[in-house]
């Protein structure tokens, strides 16, 4: 079976080099030309653990280009795997999506079957959208042609795309095609019996599960993708509102979450309290599920009050740190990870930007450490004066506080007495509640984190007026 993806981000160029690996021919196509010098070069142009290592391995079996009518001629099954950022009202932009539903077309040959998958997050009817436009420029080429539709929602993670296309809990496949579905039942099949050898460069779950093969019809597998992306966000929201009400009685919400996580009607995932959700899908997904709903004249307002709660939990950090100083204008303040989580390089919607935003706004001279995000966010920051150093210890040096913005396994290695030691005045947010408050107390931290009280140095200089020693 021979694949083309169009679209070479985390869902497409995962897709393509899992399917490679599956055994298919595959070729991936995209419009930036960076990309695809970077993958004819044998490199991957995002980082996601084992990928680099993946596409050597499969190579032989990949082609990359930038024409899509030719990149599909060949082709038994299409996938549009293009991004579908938010416009200024929040709804989806589809444009991408419908740009290369037409370039697909372009390249259909007289006489073939194709299944044509959409793969992107697209709103509700996109699916019959993508049907329309295709028929379309066949009937404008004069030509006749097989065409299959079906809607594929994508569930991988960022920083575990490999993992998840390999190991996925489900497939969904909404179509109204019995042929799309035949196909995609097959070409999924090594996946759904997990007969495939594991690649050694992917970790693999502790207990290999056949996925469940879920077919429907094509709107609700749209709705799928909103409705689970949507429910996620308010889980961590709902653990971020906890988190605010067990700081006013006294709580701390680590070992809240924790008991709430341990019924198995609630489920230990997506309860971590601290500076919210972000990413390219939590936000803008749940941005356009309210104005798909409000098309139809219908109110979501959980999920707005997820967002409205996410959107606070990056100002709450600021507030913290200015609490703590009183004064930000003027100050130096480090900020640890700029990933919007751990494990990858994408910075869309990242706590950690909007926080720098609002700490420059406030006057306030930024420096920031990332282990692999740090060009993408030099290129997202790009109009604002920020300091990026290569290691933590000298982020820290001479700062007047520090924020934890990304829960980086290497942040929790560094050694909080010598980063404090550096520090000119040792306010700790931490916004991931990575580190244990004792001990970060006992470093010399006035430790502020989410949903925990606030702890402050065993001997310590006043944070607002330092010179001053304070014991306590
Ligand atoms: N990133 C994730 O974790 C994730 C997970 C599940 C679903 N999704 C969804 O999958 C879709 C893709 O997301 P992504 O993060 O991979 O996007 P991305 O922005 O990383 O990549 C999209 C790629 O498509 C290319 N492109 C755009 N128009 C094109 C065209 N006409 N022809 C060829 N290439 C074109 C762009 O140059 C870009 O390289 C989105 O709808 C997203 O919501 C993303």
């Amino acid at each position: 079976m021979r694949l083309t993806v169009i679209g070479t981000g985390y869902v497409g160029l995962t897709m393509g080099v899992v399917a490679a690996y599956l055994g298919y021919d595959v070729v991936c196509v995209d419009k930036d030309l960076r990309k695809l010098q970077l993958l004819n070069e044998g490199r991957s142009p995002i980082r996601e653990p084992g990928l680099d290592a993946m596409l050597s391995q499969v190579r032989g079996r990949m082609k990359f280009s930038a024409d899509t009518p030719l990149a599909v001629r060949d082709a038994d099954v299409v996938m549009i795997a293009v991004g579908t950022p938010s416009t200024a009202n929040g709804k989806a932009d589809t444009r991408y999506v419908e740009d290369a539903a037409r370039e697909v077309a372009e390249g259909f040959a007289p006489d073939r079957t194709y299944v044509l998958v959409v793969k992107s997050t697209v709103p509700i009817g996109t699916y019959r959208r993508v049907a329309h436009v295709v028929s379309r420029v066949l009937e404008e080429r004069g030509v006749q042609a097989d065409i299959h539709v079906a809607s594929n929602p994508e569930f991988l993670r960022e920083g575990l795309a490999l993992h998840d296309a390999l190991y996925p809990e489900r497939i969904v496949v909404g179509t109204e095609s019995e042929a799309a579905l035949r196909v995609m039942e097959e070409f999924y099949n090594p996946i759904l019996l997990q007969s495939f050898a594991p690649p050694a460069c992917v970790q693999p779950p502790r207990e290999r599960k056949k996925p469940t093969f879920l077919v429907t019809d094509p709107t609700s597998a749209e709705m799928i993708k909103y409705a689970s992306n949507a429910f996620l966000a308010t889980k961590i929201s709902f653990a971020n509102e906890i988190a605010g009400l067990c700081e006013r009685v006294g709580a701390d919400v680590v070992q809240v979450t924790r008991g709430m996580g341990l019924d198995s009607r609630i489920g230990p995932s997506f309860l971590g309290a601290g500076l919210g959700w972000g990413g390219s899908c939590l936000p803008k997904d749940t941005a356009a599920l309210i104005a798909l709903a409000a098309e139809y004249g219908y109110e979501m307002p959980i999920t707005e009050a997820a967002r409205n709660v996410n959107a606070q939990q990056r100002r709450i950090a600021v507030e913290k740190l200015q609490e703590a100083l009183k004064v930000l204008r003027g100050r130096t303040i480090g900020v640890l990870g700029l990933a919007f989580k751990p494990g990858t390089d994408d910075v869309r919607e990242s706590a950690a930007l909007e926080i720098i935003r609002l700490l420059v706004e406030r006057g306030a001279h930024v420096k920031a450490h990332d282990p692999v995000a740090m060009d993408n966010a030099r290129a997202a920051l790009a109009d604002l004066e920020v300091d990026f150093v290569n290691d933590p210890y000298e982020l820290v040096r001479n700062c007047d506080g520090l924020v934890l913005a990304t829960d980086w396994d290497l942040y929790r290695e560094l050694d909080l007495a010598k980063m404090a030691s550096l520090m000119r005045v040792p306010v700790l947010v931490d916004g991931r509640n990575l580190y244990n408050p004792e001990e970060a107390s006992s470093a010399g931290f006035t430790y502020l984190c989410i949903g925990r009280p606030t702890v402050m140095p065993k001997l310590s200089v006043d944070p607002a007026q330092p010179g001053e020693t304070r014991g306590r």
